[in-house]
């Protein structure tokens, strides 16, 4: 079933377009519902050839839709914001961010208080509906919510979350692509050194990574419960994985993380120099 939403998605970046082709490969919207820009159009003409409306006007995308979802880098925010207030409102918009370090309670002063406003953290998997979104908001109605709910739910699944935890689950959802990435890296290049080529060992990688994270999603088991599973005494598997814990192994990836996230706080706090 296709609904009949209209969306803009202002700012197709990185996320801004993972965020429209979720929307293209879900096949739950119209794709000429779907309002879409950026300054430099030309870069998204690859769009604009799937029936997406393209264009530099985020004015006329706003006023052309009912949920609009803001992708702009956190500097680039309150620009568009304030460019964008003027069109909004109240009895017909959602305003949905994914900016990174800006508060719903900073959204609401550059838009004007006048319309719901949502936080969502999405990462890139959006692009195929296999995304972890992180949702949050303050004082929107339970219909609302539903509407964005909805949404996301088409492309993967949903978190409502209070709005304290954006910077973590920024962290952990959406930088974690890139974390779970190097990682597949890095047991592909082992297996290039054990045997395999390149192509052969990242397909062995990704589908055993792909495995390993449905274990989880479909028992709700603890990891530690699934790798007692495959560490025999005396063992090949344990042997292996306490020589990776000598060398730092969880210690590294606890210590990225925080890092991650203390980069985030800076941001939110506006300390970036
Ligand atoms: N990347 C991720 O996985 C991810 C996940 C969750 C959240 N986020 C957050 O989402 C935001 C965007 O991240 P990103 O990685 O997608 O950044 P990005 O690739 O730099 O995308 C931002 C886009 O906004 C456009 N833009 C800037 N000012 C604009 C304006 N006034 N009107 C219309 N478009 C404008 C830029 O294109 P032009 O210069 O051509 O206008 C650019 O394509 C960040 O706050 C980030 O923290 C990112």
């Amino acid at each position: 079933m296709t609904h009949s939403l209209k969306i803009a998605l202002l700012g197709a970046g990185n996320i801004g377009v993972s965020i429209v082709n979720g929307l293209l490969h879900s096949k739950a919207y119209h794709p000429d519902d779907i309002m879409v820009t950026r300054r430099r159009v030309h870069m998204i003409e690859n769009l604009a050839d799937k029936g997406v409306c393209t264009s530099s006007d985020n004015i006329a995308a706003t006023k052309a839709s009912e949920m609009i979802i803001v992708a702009v880098k956190p500097h680039q925010a309150p620009e568009l914001l304030k460019e964008i207030s003027p069109a909004l409102e109240s009895d017909r918009h959602i305003l949905v961010s994914t900016v990174t370090g800006v508060s719903i309670e900073e959204i609401r002063q550059y838009t004007e208080n006048k319309v719901p406003v949502f936080i969502a953290m999405p990462n890139t998997a959006i692009a195929l509906c296999d995304s972890m979104t992180c949702i949050s908001h303050d004082k929107s109605s339970q219909d609302d919510e539903q509407k964005v709910l909805d949404l996301f739910n088409h492309l993967g699944r949903t978190l409502i979350i209070p709005e304290e935890l954006t910077g973590a689950a920024t962290v952990l959802a959406a930088c974690g692509i890139a974390f779970a990435l190097r990682f597949l890296r890095s047991i592909s290049q082992g297996g290039i050194e054990i045997g395999f080529g390149s192509e052969l060992s990242t397909l062995i990688a990704a589908q055993t990574l792909k495995g390993a994270s449905r274990l989880i999603l479909e028992s709700g088991h603890h990891p530690e419960r699934e790798i007692d599973k495959v560490t025999t005494p005396l063992g090949i598997t344990i042997s292996g994985l306490n020589e990776m814990e000598h060398n730092g192994f969880s210690s590294a990836l606890i210590k990225g993380l925080i890092t991650s996230y203390n980069k985030i706080e800076k941001i939110r706090k506006k300390d970036v120099s």
